[in-house]
């Protein structure tokens, strides 16, 4: 067994990690620098085997080192290799987060071609009469479940920006897909292997999973689909089992991330009434917003690699197998880049430009969000769009807990009043709890 190098500076009282991550990682930077470990001879994150320990990793010039080299810090393997599911589920996770070198310099280019902000731009209409159906369903005075609400929308646009109008199954593709992360989820956050049931639920998703992407690729050849998949489809130098991986990586990573977003723009929002109104009138500001929110509850709290080799850091010898740590959540409010930095202050976007080391919501370097563009076009039309049409305020003072569970999201779905827009805007409940502790607002 490797053992960690005993110069590097060790945390204390570790088992904080476990019920307040962010908070332990925070003082424990604070008592030791940019460079600490926080577990020895056992993974956190990533279940590696005979992993030398953890080693959390601060600073705008490690966090390069880590991000950029692939190679020497390469991604965790996934959950499914883990538990040893069958192939057709291993494969379905092959997308550009399990691959190294020049196959995945290839199939990055490929991709962020395909999901570019040309491509958002012909797709203007479709995201549109998208958002135009989902409100149908929505009343004024009606209480909605926020986060609940923000999937059901991430998931309508994502099947329509993803799979196209033309193909029929579309519809139920999506859902299987949405399932089958769900379940996947469950497993990935659990260390525990899964009961004989959830496995043989999880190996049943994924199996018609891949069937149903077949299927999608399949007729996309023949049809030329209209979709961004159907884009991909056509470009003729994919297999078909790197199409069924992308498909459903770019499919899933298009979903939670998006919606959980949206659920903290909104529940930020509807704690600002004059930032909603102000919004209304001149949209230029909605960047800031987005911004803001992916800065102060930004959905990847936290980052992983594991070294391939001992290297320094900080000029401390990490050696090879150990987990790295990374935390853009604690990075994000680092006084010296971001002053005052837990106000939440959209403003302080207007010319600000953070090298991509230091604010990350996307990741940076090698492993950069290939739907970064698609992202954030999805989220600032979509709250142009919603507030609009309705003001949304809490419905009651209302005690938001979060939580770690991949991103960073709230644990009891915030309840929603829809209000009609007004000139004065409505003040909705309070949001008081350990969310609010996370931010300060100007009321
Ligand atoms: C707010 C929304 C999103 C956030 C916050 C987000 C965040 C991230 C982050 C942090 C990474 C890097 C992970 C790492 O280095 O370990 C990443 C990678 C990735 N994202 Fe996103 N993402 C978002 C939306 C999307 C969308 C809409 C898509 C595609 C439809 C997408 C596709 C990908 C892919 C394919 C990768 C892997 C890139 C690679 O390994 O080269 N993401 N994303």
């Amino acid at each position: 067994m490797i053992r960690i190098d005993a110069s590097i500076p060790r945390a204390q009282e570790t088992a904080q990690l476990f019920d307040d991550p962010l908070g332990f990682l925070a003082r424990a930077r604070a008592a030791l620098g940019d460079v600490f470990v926080i577990r020895e001879e056992k993974a956190l994150l990533s279940r590696a085997a005979d992993c030398a320990g953890v080693i959390a990793v601060f600073g705008a010039a490690n966090h390069q080192a880590v991000l950029t080299d692939a190679e020497l810090f390469r991604q965790p393997i996934s959950a499914a290799q883990h538990i040893s599911l069958p192939q057709t589920l291993i494969n379905l996770n092959r997308g550009l987060h399990s691959m190294q070198g020049a196959q995945h310099d290839q199939h990055q280019r490929l991709l962020m071609n395909v999901l570019s902000d040309r491509s958002n731009e012909g797709r203007r209409e479709l995201v549109q009469t998208g958002l135009e159906q989902f409100v149908t369903g929505w009343k004024y005075d009606q209480q909605i479940f926020l986060l609940a609400e923000m999937r059901r929308l991430m998931l309508a646009l994502s099947t329509r920006l993803l799979f196209g109008e033309q193909y029929d199954e579309s519809a139920q593709l999506a859902t299987l897909a949405e399932q089958y992360f769900h379940a996947r989820r469950a497993v990935a956050s659990t260390f525990k292997a899964p009961d004989k049931g959830t496995r043989a639920k999880l190996i049943s998703l994924g199996t018609s999973l891949d069937s149903g992407l077949r299927r999608y690729i399949h007729w996309s050849r023949k049809a030329t689909g209209d979709g961004l998949l159907g884009t991909l489809t056509s470009l003729e130098t994919l297999s078909d089992d790197e199409l069924v991986a992308h498909s459903n990586v770019l499919f899933m990573s298009s979903l939670e991330p998006t919606a959980v977003t949206l659920t903290w723009a909104i529940l930020i929002l509807s704690q600002l009434p004059d930032l909603r109104r102000s919004l209304r009138e001149d949209q230029s500001q909605l960047d800031g917003v987005i911004n803001e929110t992916l800065r102060l509850l930004t959905p990847n709290a936290l980052m992983t690699r594991l070294t391939t080799r001992p290297t320094p850091l900080s000029s401390f010898p990490v050696p090879a197998n150990c987990e790295i740590l990374i935390s853009p959540f604690l990075a994000h409010r680092e006084p010296e880049r971001f002053p005052r930095p837990n106000e939440f202050l959209p403003e302080r976007w207007q010319g600000l430009k953070p090298s991509p080391f230091v604010y990350f919501p996307f990741g940076g370097g090698a492993h950069y969000c290939a739907g970064r563009s698609l992202a954030t076009y999805m989220i600032k039309t979509s709250l142009a769009f919603l507030l609009q049409r309705f003001d949304p305020v809490l419905a009651f003072d209302q005690e938001i807990d979060w939580k770690i569970d991949i991103v960073l999201l709230p644990v009891n779905d915030p309840v929603m009043s829809l209000r009609r827009p007004e000139s004065t805007p409505v003040v909705g409940g309070k949001l008081i709890g350990p969310v609010r502790e996370l931010i300060k607002l100007k009321s």
